[in-house]
């Protein structure tokens, strides 16, 4: 199997001779998971029937799974992914509100890409940046003390860039 590392398209044949190769291992399921999220990005939802069948699931049993895992998503990620710290520190420094926000901002809910593709919500729990909460991240840089406005300077401004813990 070559790795592609999450550009290839779905493609319905790609998915069968993934899930051939694994079928027969031990912890199957974890296994083609995890090879359709590193070669396709996520786990297409139209993926699901072949899964199920070949290892002698449930659809929901695959669905349980996916949906437990946080490494596992269903929906192509958009180009910067923004990770929201929902920790008990940024709790209580105002993730709530901010994330409430950026919601709003980009029409959107936690799990959820935007209707361009452009951005992909996450929540994540600790940062390691709680001295300056509340915490987010955007694709790889974090960002500490966000406000609402802040983060729509981070977001929508050009010049606003780089890591400030
Ligand atoms: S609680 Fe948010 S960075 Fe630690």
């Amino acid at each position: 199997m070559n790795s592609t590392n999450g550009n290839a398209a779905f493609d319905p044949q790609m998915i069968d001779e993934i899930v051939a190769g694994l079928a027969d291992k031990p912890g199957a399921l974890m296994l083609v998971l995890h090879a359709v999220n590193e070669r396709v990005g996520y786990i297409p939802v139209e993926a699901v029937p072949a899964i199920a069948r070949a290892l002698n699931l449930s659809r929901a049993e695959v669905h349980g799974v996916i949906s437990f895992y946080h490494d596992f998503r269903t929906e192509r990620p958009g180009r910067k992914i923004i990770r929201v710290c929902r920790a008990e520190s940024c709790q209580a420094m105002g993730a709530v509100a901010l994330a409430t926000h950026i919601k709003e901002r980009l029409g959107i809910d936690f799990g959820q890409t935007s209707a361009n593709g452009d951005f992909a919500l996450e929540p994540v729990y600790c940062l390691g940046n709680c001295a300056c909460s509340p915490a987010i991240v955007v694709g790889d840089d974090l960002y500490g003390r966000v406000t609402p406005d802040r983060f729509d300077q981070i977001l929508f401004s050009p010049s606003t860039s780089g890591r400030s813990r």
